[in-house]
């Protein structure tokens, strides 16, 4: 074990290809995988970088996820530590808090709670792919299928009304960008904290069937009165913050995903006739675009509590480990040959959910879309291509969660 004495550097960050993690990792997954971070905000702490070394950080109760007490490895400003707009916003808590919230929404998010969603979620796919057909080409295929399919999914499991959506996904986008000014972020989280917390009031006047009615006022449709706490045990603030994860969390992702592995498909015409010819493939096809692209691209960020020693280094109580899930899904002593993208290998065990107690809620959500999805849309047009040329497609280098700002594509003429 060493306190490796090698210089702090910043997150690597350039990539040379838009589907390849920045090539940095590799050589840091080579030279032994932890590396000293310099975080924007002056600190230092830990990079990991290898498989096996990401998935125990985020299996190991020795590390907090509290975003009190981590340094972003984004941001140059610390989270406001009063913050009552953190209440409810479980992916930042420990247990047995966090375990309370999982608790409660898990039954919501499995494969069973969720079987029912497949039909709408197949005639939302249709309809959208259908009007995009019916305007003709060229598209952008962010706007007119990637983003609205998983909005307009969210929506309607929340009991979110999609006609705000405009309101919400710009104040989203001001979260979710880097190099926004502090008071930029916060004003945005205010605006999105305001319009949840008269939406949960409108559910305690006026139940329906979606789950933030049923968090407020539980099964029997009973509401608790302002002030009091809901039916299932959270306060009005502490619901509002869960509504808010939910729905920026269930937005942004998949979208991404849907995005940026058709863009990576279309780059590989042989993954897409696999996907388009063979539908036994799907789950794998899902599974592999997950671990070949994985979105999240600055990794996932815990902080120690305590002295300790992981991946053969020794970190001291309080600094931030940040385990690049994006690199462990690159490391060829887990996957065999990780650069390629091939829809035929099982790439079970792949980290872009996450893993440990904080594995994504959505991720049966996430991939009911993706499945539904991907094959849909080539289905429906066998000749999809790019609209320009590649290197005309905006890359989110600017975002937290990575993907395509646009993407034009066209189609009609003979099947490429
Ligand atoms: C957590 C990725 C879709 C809700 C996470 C984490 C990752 C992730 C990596 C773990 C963060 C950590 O450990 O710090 C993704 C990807 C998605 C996706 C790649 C799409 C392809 C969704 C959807 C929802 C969602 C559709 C909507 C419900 C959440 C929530 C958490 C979470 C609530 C926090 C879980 C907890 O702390 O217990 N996601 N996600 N995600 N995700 Fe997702």
């Amino acid at each position: 074990v060493t306190s490796r004495a090698s210089t702090p550097a910043a997150l690597p960050r350039h990539r040379d290809c838009p589907f390849d993690p920045p090539g940095g990792y590799a050589a840091l997954r080579e030279e032994g995988g932890a590396a000293r971070l310099a975080f924007p905000d002056g600190t230092v702490g830990w990079l990991l970088t290898r498989y096996e070394d990401v998935q125990q950080l985020l299996a190991d109760d020795r590390f907090t996820s509290d975003r009190r007490r981590t340094s972003s490895p984004v941001h140059a400003f610390p989270v406001r530590q009063d913050d009552r707009r953190a209440l409810g916003s479980f992916i930042g808590m420990d247990p047995p808090e966090h375990t309370r919230y999982r608790r409660l929404l898990s039954k919501w998010f499995t494969s069973r709670g969720l079987r029912g969603l497949g039909p709408r979620i197949e005639e939302i796919t249709d309809g959208h792919l259908a009007a995009m057909e019916r305007a003709g080409p060229p598209a952008d295929l962010v706007e007119s299928f990637a983003r609205p399919i998983p909005s307009l999914v969210i929506c309607e499991l929340l009991g979110v009304p999609y006609r705000d959506r405009a309101d919400f996904q710009r104040w989203a986008t001001v979260l979710l960008r880097l190099g926004q000014d502090e008071d930029e972020i916060y004003a945005a989280r205010d605006a999105l904290w305001e319009y949840m917390r008269q939406l949960i009031d409108t559910k305690r006047r006026h139940p329906d069937q979606a789950l933030l009615s049923h968090l407020a006022n539980g099964d029997h449709g009973t509401p608790g009165g302002p002030g009091t706490a809901t039916a299932a045990g959270l306060t009005d603030e502490e619901l509002t913050g869960v509504g808010l994860l939910l729905l920026i969390a269930g937005h942004e992702t998949t979208a991404n995903m849907l995005a940026l592995g058709t863009y990576a498909l279309l780059r590989h015409p042989e993954q897409s006739r696999l996907v388009r010819e063979r539908p036994e493939l799907v789950d794998h096809a899902v599974e592999e675009l997950l671990r070949y692209l994985t979105i999240v691209q600055f990794g996932t960020v815990r902080a120690a509590r305590e002295d300790l020693e992981i991946a053969g280094v020794r970190v001291r109580a309080g600094e931030t480990v940040v385990g690049s899930i994006a690199s462990a899904n690159r490391d060829r002593s887990r996957f065999t040959d990780p650069d390629t993208l091939d829809v035929t290998r099982d790439a079970a065990g792949q980290l872009a959910f996450g893993h440990g107690i904080h594995q994504c809620l959505g991720q049966h959500l996430a991939r009911m879309e993706m499945r539904t999805g991907y094959p849909a849309l080539l289905r429906r047009f066998p000749t999809l291509r790019l609209a320009v040329p590649p290197d005309q497609v905006p890359l989110r280098h600017d975002m937290l969660i990575y993907g395509v700002h646009r993407l034009p594509v066209t189609w009609g003429g003979a099947a490429g």
